[in-house]
């Protein structure tokens, strides 16, 4: 093996894609209004692809199904009149006028935005925000920021009105339903949440209407103290602004929620599929935004994007950050239940990065070279799916935690499966999944992962991120189980084994499962240490 000059292992990658190209498997279903898929614009047929679509008009629902809208006129906000009685006014109508004011520096944005949250005045510091334009930006940077960025943004959050007519359903806990909007909708969208203006969505108490739901308005990342990855964070979004504002997007994106009763995921331990048949692909180096056309894994947490509007900065802030049209899930999305992930087709990367972590930074503009669907959808899928997180790692060595993830990662894997023919491509992007904030230890989760895209008929490439010893592992565990022809049910059993006889510490996992197949283990040097030093 040391003639192997790639970074990868197992099968390459067109055979995971099904064709030489990324974008040879079948598109997803067409975006179509029905009962459970809202539909935010105007599907037209041969529409001028230069535009963005039309918005469909509706009407505004203000109640508990659907996103309470800063425009809507039952948003209504308590002002002292000059005799110093209160009256309730159109929270919209000070929003408008606050932000139609020119605003010159940080200061002046802090106060615009406290003007309607007016509760908050002594308890956000804008901590972060301050510290980019005063002292981080450059200061011509900061000058074309508040010159000409920040009246955009401010404009296309007043745009909300026009752009938005009819109301968002929330995707809720045990519900399966999509929602489609224009990239322009979403931007204007996701202006509002930079101006804070979503009502109902700042407090901390989980009894809150909006408890079970992540946050959405940008004062949390505004009051962070100014790390320097949170500054990075800042101007990853900014950029998109300032993106959509010199030129409007014309695509669009659905976020779909996937949930599945637990009684209906699989009968792990009775699978009889088999593990042979699993197209698996396994790369050191690539990292799982690079896999165009593949479904991608989002390490998510099951409050969408996670830390992103706060200290956060590892694989799902990320994502999100440089793609910052996937933060609109954060407004429509309940947390999510153990059988349930969300997946998001279309959205558009703006931003490349260096780093990861403390170390984040906001390199370049990124021109987002993929192609479109029938819808107008970039073909670019993205899988929210949260691991179990672990504080103990030894917890995850348990039947029930096993169990757990798996149906988890199969419900997200299945999304948008049909019966026939038997492989569906795409295949599935993912990697490290629970293993890093989260705890896990990847040498199960990967396997866990193998059993769930197997159960899916979805091809797997997974990503180690810079770990060769992770990729020979699956490579080799994989190599075993096509060769004894072992099945899912039968890895199910031998998992939980493992776990019930075991001590982790003293058995690897690998020699645990080459000793069940009666394989003499590999002391190449491409074994596990742990193994090499048990010879
Ligand atoms: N491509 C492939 N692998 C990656 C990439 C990438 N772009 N980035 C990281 N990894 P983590 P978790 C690998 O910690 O443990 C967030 O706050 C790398 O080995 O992001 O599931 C969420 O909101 C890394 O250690 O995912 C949740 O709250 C490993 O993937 C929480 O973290 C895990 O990445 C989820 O934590």
């Amino acid at each position: 093996d040391m003639s192997i000059d790639h970074t990868w292992r197992g099968v390459p990658l067109s055979q995971i894609y099904g064709s030489d190209s990324p974008w040879g498997s079948p598109e997803f279903p067409l975006v179509q209004p029905t009962f459970n898929h809202a539909v935010l614009y105007h599907i037209s047929h041969n529409r001028d692809m230069e535009k963005p679509p039309k918005p469909q008009i509706g009407t505004d629902k203000w109640d508990q199904d659907h996103v309470r809208m800063p425009c809507s006129r039952h948003s209504l906000y308590p002002v002292s009149d000059s005799a110093g009685r209160k009256q309730l006014k159109e929270r919209w109508h000070i929003i408008e006028e606050v932000l139609s004011k020119p605003i010159k520096n940080s200061k002046q944005l802090a106060e615009a935005i406290i003007t309607y949250n007016s509760k908050f005045k002594d308890i956000w510091t804008f901590s972060s925000l301050h510290y980019l334009f005063d002292e981080y930006l450059e200061e011509e940077e900061t000058q074309y920021f508040f010159d000409v960025t920040l009246p955009q943004i401010a404009n296309l959050a007043l745009m909300l009105p026009k752009l938005v007519q009819t109301s968002i359903p929330l995707l809720k806990q045990g519900k399966i339903q999509s929602v489609s909007l224009s990239q322009q909708q979403i931007s204007s969208l996701l202006a509002n949440a930079f101006f804070c203006t979503y009502p109902r969505r700042n407090s901390r108490k989980t009894t809150a209407e909006y408890g079970n739901y992540p946050f959405i308005n940008f004062s949390n990342l505004f009051n962070l103290l100014p790390k320097e990855h949170v500054l990075e964070k800042l101007k990853s979004i900014c950029h998109y602004f300032r993106r959509v504002c010199s030129k409007v997007p014309t695509g669009v994106v659905t976020f779909s929620r996937r949930s599945v009763p637990f009684h209906q995921c699989p009968d792990w331990d009775k699978s009889t599929v088999s593990l042979a048949t699993l197209p698996v692909h396994v790369d050191s180096e690539m990292i799982i935004e690079d896999l165009p056309g593949l479904i991608q894994v989002d390490f998510a947490n099951k409050f969408l994007g996670g830390g992103v509007l706060r200290g956060g900065c590892v694989q799902e802030e990320i994502r999100f950050v440089i793609c910052p049209e996937l933060m609109l899930s954060m407004l429509f999305t309940e947390a999510l239940d153990p059988t349930e992930t969300v997946i998001i087709i279309g959205s558009e990367r703006y931003s490349d990065y260096t780093g990861y972590g403390s170390t984040f930074h906001w390199a370049a503009d990124h021109i987002d070279q993929t192609p479109l669907d029938s819808s107008c959808r970039r073909r670019c899928a993205v899988l929210a799916m949260d691991a179990v997180p672990f504080r103990n790692g030894s917890l995850q060595w348990k039947k029930q935690a096993i169990l757990r993830d798996l149906n988890k990662a199969w419900v997200g894997f299945s999304s948008y499966t049909v019966p026939e023919p038997h492989l569906q491509y795409p295949g599935v992007a993912t990697g490290n999944w629970g293993c890093g904030a989260f705890g896990g230890t990847a040498t199960l989760k990967s396997l866990v992962q193998l059993m769930s895209c197997a159960q899916a008929r979805r091809p797997m490439a997974y990503c180690t991120f810079h770990d060769t010893e992770l990729r020979d592992y699956i490579e080799r565990v994989w190599t075993i189980f096509t060769k004894h022809n072992v099945t899912v049910g039968q890895l199910f059993k031998m998992l939980v084994k493992y776990c019930d006889t075991c001590n982790i510490k003293e058995v690897s996992l690998q020699s645990f499962l080459e000793d069940e197949l009666g394989e003499e283990p590999v002391t190449k040097n491409n074994t596990s240490v742990q193994e090499s030093s048990q010879d």
